[in-house]
């Protein structure tokens, strides 16, 4: 059995100079809840981690009517393999991630690059909430409503040059604290990317939160990429690089197996998963028997990216 080492004060959980500037944190709705709450449950090591209330306005223009799903479906049926492969794991083993102190890397075809903190990627962003669909490869669904900014204006700020024709995305390597990592069920670290004009599409979203909170461990804290017209595979979870590139990236699934995944990955009910249909899917939280719904193309946002793709065959780009 795991053993519950109890937490560590909060003075360590919040080193001098993380926090840099809170009340601007604070105005831009990105509380630190670590300062107070945690500190507090020194004594609860077993219960996760409080989760800091993140006001934003709701972007109605975007967000689809389905009724989201319930908090609980949403953080306890995941997919995060560096914790596990099971549904249910991420939200117990992603317990005592520590997605603060936390930094991105930017490097490649950019002119503006480096390594910057959370707070300085965070600080000229404006949160909004966006209710988006999820379709996942697997064929089922869900309705979240994120917390977040658009893709487009955190990286028009690393001034992409005219060589960067995709953008790659990487999660964090650390064995140490991801246990999925320590088993070869995927070449490490998880690697997505998106073509330059699918990253400054405006649907394609950073979420830091769901639910009006920061975002649990399990959903990808502290930054996960929300791109709502593709499979769910394409929504890496805790980002630490974002590279600039020339050449199109290698995704992690399309490296497992090159013959079930693309790198376009855009929801097509017409192009079966080698292994199972694609064209209708299950809304989690409807129960077992409830009736399947038919997968929309692009997952119900054609009309808004469908021209992104004019003239190339989404069969053989899949
Ligand atoms: N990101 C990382 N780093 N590791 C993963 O295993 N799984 C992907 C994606 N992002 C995954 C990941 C898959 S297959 C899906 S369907 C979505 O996350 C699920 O997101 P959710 O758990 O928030 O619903």
């Amino acid at each position: 059995m795991k053993n519950h080492i109890p937490r560590i004060a909060s003075s360590e959980i919040t080193p001098e100079g993380v926090y840099l500037d809170r009340r601007q944190l604070l105005a831009a709705g990105f509380a630190t809840a670590a300062l107070g709450t945690l500190g507090a449950s020194t004594t609860l090591a077993a219960s996760p981690p409080a989760l800091a209330p993140l006001t934003a306005a709701r972007n109605q223009a975007v967000s689809t009517s389905d009724a989201p799903n319930s908090y609980e479906d949403i953080t306890t049926y995941n997919n995060y393999y560096e914790f596990g492969t099971g549904k249910s794991d991420p939200a117990v083993e992603a317990r005592d991630f520590k997605p603060t102190p936390w930094s991105v890397t930017v490097d490649g075809e950019a002119d503006v690059k480096g390594k910057f903190t959370l707070e300085d990627i965070l600080k000229p962003q404006v949160l909004e909430e966006r209710v988006y669909r999820l379709r996942c490869v697997e064929a089922w669904s869900m309705v979240i409503p994120w917390t977040g900014f658009s893709l487009a204006s955190l990286l028009q700020r690393f001034k992409p040059t005219s060589k960067a024709k995709y953008v790659e995305f990487t999660t964090l390597l650390d064995p140490k604290q991801m246990p999925g990592q320590r088993d070869a069920v995927l070449r490490w670290p998880y690697v997505e990317g998106l073509r330059m004009d699918e990253a400054m599409h405006p649907l394609a979203f950073m979420a830091v939160g769901l639910y009006g909170k920061t975002l649990p461990n399990q959903s990808g804290a502290p930054l996960r990429l929300v791109v709502p017209w593709k499979y769910g595979f394409k929504n890496i979870k805790a980002i630490v690089r974002i590279r600039f590139t020339e050449q199109q990236p290698r995704n992690s699934w399309q490296i497992a197996a090159a013959s079930e995944y693309g790198f376009f990955a855009n929801v097509n009910p017409a192009v079966d998963h080698p292994r199972w249909s694609q064209a209708t899917e299950r809304r989690i939280g409807g129960g077992l028997l409830a009736k399947r719904a038919a997968t929309l193309p692009f997952n119900g946002y054609a009309d808004q990216v469908a021209s992104l793709y004019s003239g190339m065959d989404l069969r053989r780009y899949y």
